[in-house]
């Protein structure tokens, strides 16, 4: 009998690791918060401002916007109006758009219980209500940098290549003519670990292409400050989102390609055969990840 023990734990880790493959195989990661209550006054439980917001809250899921995946609402008078912004990632299927800012409006509610100001970046979508009118208005801040704990190979080598790929980017996210104010590519680029770049920049379609690329190039230019020679980092503000990593983690069959407008990569390394480095290192990031949301969620 007592031999049998280990059974239970050998189910166990057998499972897993095979829930870990399935997970990988669609989107690589894990689904992480980031959020700011702000201090911008508090409501109590019984207020209109209340039950404009719980009713403003529960008609996203239902009426977000499948063209762009956005959605903007406003209800009540005064002091008791709510204002809410939501934005689905751009790679997403209507249905998981619904699905994952169902999970988004339910979790701000619980991060933020009384705050009347609040945003709250979903791993794909963000979330975001205010007293004041927030629609068509430029919002850099709050920012909140994310980033791998594992590094690139030679950081000016990565970064050059990373500045071309995001280059391209922001002006294909500002001005392109789609209902979505998005783009996704990715690059080669010289380093032995991490030969490849996917990048992807979008912002809330209801600011000019102007501000758009100007909000892109604030995070862009913060990439450097907060995270240098991270292969991995998400930039996340109200207006608008950056996110580069070494590893897939948009839906390529999505994304329209600008590659075309690019200069061609520097010489790509020779491909790896030993399979050592392949795509065992998505624990590190989420990781660092996990360590930084749990730290903002502590502090
Ligand atoms: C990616 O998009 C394609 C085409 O729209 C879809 O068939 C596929 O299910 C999507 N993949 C994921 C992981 O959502
Ligand atoms: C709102 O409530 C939070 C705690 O939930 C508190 O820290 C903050 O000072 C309050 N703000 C105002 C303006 O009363
Ligand atoms: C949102 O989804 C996450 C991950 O699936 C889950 O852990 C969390 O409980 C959900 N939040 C709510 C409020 O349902
Ligand atoms: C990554 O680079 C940062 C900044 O240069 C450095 O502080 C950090 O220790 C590096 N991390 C690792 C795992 O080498
Ligand atoms: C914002 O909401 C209004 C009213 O529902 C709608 O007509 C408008 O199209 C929305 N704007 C965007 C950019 O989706």
């Amino acid at each position: 009998m007592s031999s049998w023990k280990w059974l239970p734990s050998f189910i166990f880790l057998v499972c897993l690791i095979n829930l870990v493959s399935i997970v990988k195989s669609q989107f690589p990661t894990q689904i992480f918060f980031f959020y700011e209550c702000q201090n911008n006054g508090n409501y109590t439980s019984n207020s209109p401002y209340k039950t404009n917001l719980d009713n403003l809250l529960s008609s996203v899921s239902t009426n977000i916007n499948t063209n762009n995946g956005f959605y903007n609402k406003s209800i009540g008078e005064n002091s008791d109006r709510v204002n809410l912004i939501a934005l689905c990632r751009a790679d997403l299927q209507p249905s998981q758009c619904r699905d994952y800012v169902k999970n988004a409006t339910a979790e701000i509610l619980k991060r933020c219980p009384n705050q009347k100001q609040a945003i709250l970046w979903h791993e794909f979508c963000m979330v975001r209500y205010s007293n004041e009118a927030i629609f068509g208005t430029l919002a850099n801040s709050p920012m909140k940098p994310a980033y791998s704990v594992e590094n690139v190979t030679n950081t000016d080598v990565f970064y050059r290549e990373l500045d071309v790929l995001l280059n391209s980017l922001h002006d294909h996210a500002a001005f392109n003519s789609l209902p979505k104010k998005f783009a996704a590519a990715t690059r080669g680029v010289n380093d032995p670990k991490y030969p490849k770049i996917y990048a992807f920049e979008q912002c809330t379609p209801d600011i000019t292409s102007v501000e758009c690329g100007e909000c892109l190039t604030k995070s862009a230019q913060q990439i450097r400050e907060c995270c240098n020679g991270a292969r991995g980092v998400r930039i996340l503000r109200p207006s608008c989102y950056l996110r580069f990593e070494t590893d897939p983690f948009y839906n390529e069959t999505m994304v329209e390609s600008p590659k075309r407008s690019m200069p061609p990569p520097a010489a790509q390394p020779a491909p790896q055969r030993d399979g050592r480095s392949s795509g065992s290192t998505y624990p590190h990031w989420n990781l660092g990840l996990f360590l930084f949301s749990l730290f903002n969620f502590i502090a």
